[in-house]
């Protein structure tokens, strides 16, 4: 098969693990930075090009799009899906999972628990929505951040406020979690393909940080996820339409909450469990490529 990766870094960890799968099985692989390609749009004719030339007779795509060039990288996968190429993740899907308003949203109408969620464009109502997310300490949340940036921790009524007038004043987009305390700086990450959980592990920060993102300096241990979890994140992958996916969870007194839902998740996952992500990855396209296209029956 002709695969394209969609990526902006060829030196990026998983692109070259991707890429290595796929040539060990026999396919032609093809690294292209989205964020260069440019789309003509004409009757009845979709068409990428790239430095100069069109990107022709390509399979499938895997779109690997930074959380930065959500909707240029997004165009340029849909331009592809209107050529019916094979995506393992689809535009629209992308999209939904990169907002977390509309994320959290699409969860919770299928029945995924989730942190209970405020959102709010004002500060109006301030004392009535502390109120209603439990009361402070609580967590607000940027709509688009990623990597634990856009994450804070509100630990008093006074400063919850002042965040909250922060982000009004810049016109920012945010939500107001219920704070999940009895695990805070840790949670756990399913790594979902074909609708399967593959490999999981709990990620624990290292300092006194309450977000466990490796990107903030958490640490992964490989773990295995109860039969509860593991139908969880099956549940949320499939809410969001999203065959391949990373699902963050956190284990509450409660019981597993899904904290979100990651389009292009990142590969650090194998070093942590030794599991062949990658293969698992091109695996499931050489069973899913052939046959009909599936619509997208997310709805939202
Ligand atoms: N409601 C919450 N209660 C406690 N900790 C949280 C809560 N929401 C997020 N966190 C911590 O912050 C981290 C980042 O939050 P997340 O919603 O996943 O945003 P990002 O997209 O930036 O990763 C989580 O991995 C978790 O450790
Ligand atoms: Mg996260």
């Amino acid at each position: 098969m002709k695969i394209v990766i969609l990526s902006k870094g060829p030196g990026n960890y998983s692109t070259k693990r991707l890429k290595e799968e796929a040539l060990k099985r026999g396919h032609e692989v093809r690294i292209i930075n989205y964020a260069e390609c440019y789309v003509l749009v004409e009757h009845n004719k979709p068409v990428v090009r790239y430095r100069g030339e069109e990107i022709v007779d390509v399979d499938v795509i895997i779109p690997r799009i930074a959380p930065g060039l959500t909707k240029y990288g997004g165009a340029v996968a849909r331009q592809f899906e209107m050529q019916g190429v094979f995506t393992t993740a689809s535009s629209i899907a992308i999209a939904r999972s990169r907002d977390k308003l509309r994320a959290i949203q699409i969860l919770a109408r299928a029945g995924v628990e989730t942190p209970k969620t405020i959102f709010a464009r004002e500060t109006a109502a301030v004392d009535d929505l502390i109120e209603q997310a439990g009361g402070a300490p609580l967590i607000i949340k940027v709509a688009r951040g990623t990597h634990g940036n856009g994450v804070v921790l509100a630990e008093t009524r006074k400063a919850a406020e002042a965040v909250m007038q922060a982000f009004y004043v810049e016109g920012v987009s945010f939500l107001v979690q219920e704070y999940i305390e009895e695990s805070a700086g840790t949670d756990i990450r399913a790594f979902v393909v074909g609708g399967k959980v593959i490999a999981s592990m709990k990620r624990q920060s290292l300092d006194d940080d309450f977000r466990s993102n490796l990107h903030q300096g958490g640490e992964g241990k490989a773990i295995k996820l109860t039969d509860v979890e593991r139908r969880i994140a099956q549940k949320a992958a499939r809410a969001m339409g999203l065959p391949i996916c990373g699902v963050d969870m956190m284990r509450s007194k409660e019981g597993p909450l899904v904290l979100e839902v990651n389009a292009s998740p990142g590969f650090g996952i194998e070093k942590v469990t030794g599991h062949n992500v990658a293969e698992k990855i091109i695996e499931y396209i050489e069973q899913s490529s052939k046959g009909t296209r599936r619509k997208d029956r997310v709805g939202a």
